[in-house]
């Protein structure tokens, strides 16, 4: 039997560097083992849960996203690519969770009063935000998938659904779902123009999205080291964001060059970005043209999604068969 990997994002349309040399570049390389069987899906209905004032934006921002997905290499022939609000048995699955998940484990799970101090009380105060780890229990247990490739931040929530999946077959009574492992993978560090972690809400990220004029320019106002206020001051490559991408996108021997002249000061960080801009917009020229391709047959990227959606579809049908049977012809509880 093949083991399944499945994760997902939330649809934020187009992606930054963090999210293509974070996520995606691990969801790519793990497309080269065939003991695996993989799903990879938009998370639509979780965007909901807290930006349901901007939800007409959301199928628009589904496409963009998964055009980056496609054009930075996930194949859709390799791995099963949907959207969760295309496969209904997600909502039910939810539903049922909902009914056995005590209300204190939601409240308890970190991320619950981070977002509401985050967002505020107004995007925050729906039940649906609250069932938040439930939602995303009912998508990772409804492929009984085994690993869910994700960063630190939704380590809380895999450890929440495993729990979910103890009391739920202790309930019934039956082994129907088994508990996922979260399949934790280096991450290279990316700051964004400001110093600050990479990301969207921040207004510092370069995306694919970006022309390679945009992306020069925000290079050259990109924070470097700030010992280097002259030229002349010596700096440290390993604190500075412009180096970060250097060691994604310059070679290995180039980089420590760069890495002893900067703490010399015999480069300036002009140079030092020049470099960054030709090498970065090299290795993403042909994902943009990919991209671009992508862009103007978006027919074709819906057909993925809708044909991706289908046969994750038979899937979760065949786990809620099961999930009934045990709710409903179970002893224990009827
Ligand atoms: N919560 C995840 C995030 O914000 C998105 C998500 C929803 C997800 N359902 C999932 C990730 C299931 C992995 C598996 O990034
Ligand atoms: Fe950063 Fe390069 Fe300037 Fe050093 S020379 S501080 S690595 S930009």
């Amino acid at each position: 039997m093949k083991k399944t990997i499945l994760s997902g994002m939330r649809p934020t349309g187009e992606l930054h560097l963090g999210n293509l040399y974070g996520a995606l570049k691990n969801w790519v390389k793990l497309q080269q083992d065939d003991s695996y069987e993989r799903f990879y899906f938009v998370a639509d209905w979780h965007a909901l849960t807290t930006g349901f004032d901007a939800s007409e934006e959301i199928p628009q921002k589904t496409l963009n996203m998964v055009i980056d997905w496609l054009a930075f290499g996930l194949d859709e022939e390799k791995n099963t690519i949907f959207v969760q609000s295309l496969v209904k048995e997600h909502a039910e699955l939810f539903l049922l969770l909902s009914m056995i998940t005590p209300v204190g484990w939601l409240e308890r799970v970190p991320s619950y009063k981070d977002q509401i101090a985050q967002l505020g009380k107004a995007k925050t105060s729906n039940y649906g935000f609250l069932g938040y780890p439930v939602l995303m229990a009912a998508d990772i247990i409804i492929y009984k998938a085994h690993l869910v490739p994700v960063g630190l931040d939704q380590v809380a929530h895999l450890e929440f659904t495993r729990e979910l999946v103890r009391h739920f077959n202790h309930l019934v009574g039956r082994d129907v779902f088994i508990e996922p492992q979260p399949l934790l993978t280096e991450v290279p560090k990316i700051l964004g123009l400001d110093g600050r972690k990479m990301s969207k809400s921040y207004d510092n990220a370069i995306y694919l999205s970006d022309s390679e004029e945009e992306t020069q320019k925000k290079i050259r106002v990109m924070f470097t080291d700030p010992r280097r206020k002259r030229k002349t001051d010596p700096g440290v490559a390993e604190e500075c964001g412009v180096f970060m991408l250097h060691k994604i996108f310059t070679p290995k021997d180039k980089q420590e060059e760069i890495k002893d002249a900067c703490s010399k000061a015999q480069i300036g960080c002009v140079e030092c970005k020049r470099l960054l801009v030709k090498n970065l917009n090299e290795a993403l020229s042909p994902i943009r043209e990919n991209r671009n391709r992508l862009l103007n047959d978006k027919d074709t990227v819906k057909q993925i999604l809708i044909d991706g959606s289908k046969k994750a579809s038979q899937k979760a049908k065949e786990t809620m068969e099961e999930v009934r049977d045990a709710i409903f012809s179970n002893s224990r509880l009827g």
